[in-house]
C-alpha cells in the first residue's frame, strides 16, 4: 500500500493553494470568466502553483476551462494541478454522485480537454458513490494512474473506514477534506492515521466560506443566489458568534503585524499533518490579501490565544463536517 512512487508528485505541491470553487460562480452569482481567469494568474503570478479544480466546478466545466487560459503559456512542469472526479451536475442543478468506472474514466478525459493537458499531477474521487463500493471506484483511478492520465490518486469526503478501504486498492497520495479554525473534527483520528500512513491531507474551507477571512460585516444577508445562505454558519446567533471569534483574532494579528486572512491561513498551515491549505478566491484581491500567509510566523502567544478564543466560542452548529 502507499508506494513510495505515488508520493513523490506531492513534493511539487505548493503548501499554500487555490481552489477554484468559486472561480466558476459557484458559491456566489457575479463571478464572470475574466474575474476567473485574473485570479487564477494572481495566484501563479504570486507563486502559488497547486491549483484545486473538479469536474462539477461549474456546470459546465467553467473553473476547468478558464485555468486552461491561464495556464495555456506557462511551463506544464511549473503547476500543480489537481482535478476530481466522481460528481456531476443533472438539470435542474441538482449535483449527482456517481463512482462507477466507466464514468469517472469518461469525466478525466473531459477535465484532461478542458484543461489542455495530457495528465494530472493528482486526481481525486470526489467522494463516494453509496451505489457503487469504493474498492470499484478506487479500482477506476488505480487504472487511470497506471495509464499515466494522473501522477498521484487521492481521494476526498470520506469516512476513516473509507479511506483504508480504497487506500487499500489503490496507493494514495493524499486526503482532501474540510479543516478550519473552528472545524477542527479531523484532528481526533483522521489526521493522526493519515500522517502514520505517509497520506498527505489537503484542506478545504480554511477560510469558512469567508467566515474568517475577517470582512463579513455583522448585517451581512446571503440571497438565495449565494450558496452561503443554508449553511447554519452564516445565520442568526450562529453567524454573530462567529463574528465574535473573529474579533478575538483581530489583535492577535495586529500584534503579529498581519492580517486576519493571513493568520487563518498560516495557523492552517502550520497544523501538525496538514500537507496544503486551499483557500478559495474571486478576485487577484484577494488572492494579494491571503499569499501574506506565507511570511505570517505564530508564536506561542498566538497559538494560546487562538485556542481560548475557540474555547470560547465552543462548537459550531450544524452537520459534522467530517463523517464518522
Ligand atoms: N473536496 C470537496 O468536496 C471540496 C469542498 C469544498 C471546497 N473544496 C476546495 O477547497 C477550496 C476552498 O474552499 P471554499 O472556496 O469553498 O472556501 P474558503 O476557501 O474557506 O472561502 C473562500 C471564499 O472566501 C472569500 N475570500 C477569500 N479570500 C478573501 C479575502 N482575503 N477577503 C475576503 N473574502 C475572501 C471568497 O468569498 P466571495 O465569494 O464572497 O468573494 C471566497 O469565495 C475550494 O475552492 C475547492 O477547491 C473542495
Amino acid at each position: 500500500m502507499n508506494a513510495p512512487a505515488s508520493r513523490m508528485p506531492l513534493s511539487r505541491m505548493s503548501r499554500l493553494a487555490l481552489g477554484c470553487w468559486p472561480l466558476a460562480g459557484m458559491t456566489r452569482d457575479g463571478v464572470d470568466r475574466d474575474d476567473a481567469i485574473a485570479t487564477v494568474n494572481a495566484a501563479l503570478d504570486a507563486g502559488i502553483t497547486h491549483l484545486d479544480t473538479a469536474y462539477c466546478y461549474g456546470e459546465a466545466g467553467e473553473s476547468e476551462t478558464a485555468i486552461r487560459e491561464a495556464i495555456k503559456n506557462r511551463p506544464r512542469e511549473s503547476i500543480f494541478l489537481a482535478s476530481k472526479c466522481g460528481i456531476h451536475w443533472e438539470p435542474g442543478r441538482q449535483q449527482a454522485v456517481d463512482g462507477a468506472p466507466a464514468r469517472l474514466q469518461a469525466e478525466v478525459n473531459e477535465s484532461l480537454h478542458r484543461l489542455g493537458v495530457d495528465s494530472l499531477d493528482l486526481l481525486y474521487l470526489h467522494a463516494p458513490d453509496p451505489k457503487t463500493p469504493i474498492e470499484a471506484s478506487a479500482e477506476a483511478l488505480l487504472t487511470l494512474l497506471e495509464s499515466g492520465k494522473t501522477r498521484a490518486v487521492g481521494c476526498s469526503n470520506v469516512s476513516l473506514e473509507e479511506l483504508q478501504r480504497f487506500s487499500a486498492v489503490c496507493p494514495t497520495a493524499a486526503c482532501q477534506m474540510p479543516y478550519n479554525m473552528l472545524q477542527r473534527e479531523l484532528e481526533t483520528s483522521f489526521l493522526p492515521w493519515c500522517r502514520e500512513h505517509a497520506i498527505g491531507m489537503v484542506v478545504y474551507w480554511p477560510l469558512m466560506k469567508g467566515l474568517l477571512a475577517g470582512s463579513m460585516g455583522r448585517d451581512r444577508q446571503f440571497p438565495t443566489s449565494d450558496s452561503r445562505h443554508k449553511y447554519p454558519m452564516f445565520q442568526g446567533e450562529e453567524f454573530q458568534r462567529n463574528l465574535d471569534f473573529v474579533d478575538a483574532l483581530r489583535p492577535i494579528a495586529a500584534r503579529l503585524e498581519s492580517t486576519v486572512p493571513a493568520l487563518v491561513l498560516a495557523w492552517t498551515m502550520e497544523r501538525p499533518g496538514i500537507s496544503s491549505v486551499l483557500f478559495g478566491a474571486t478576485t487577484p484581491a484577494q488572492v494579494a490579501a491571503n499569499v501574506p500567509a506565507l511570511d505570517c510566523r505564530l508564536d506561542d502567544e498566538a497559538r494560546t490565544a487562538i485556542d481560548e478564543a475557540h474555547r470560547l466560542r465552543g462548537p459550531v452548529a450544524g452537520r459534522r463536517a467530517v463523517k464518522t
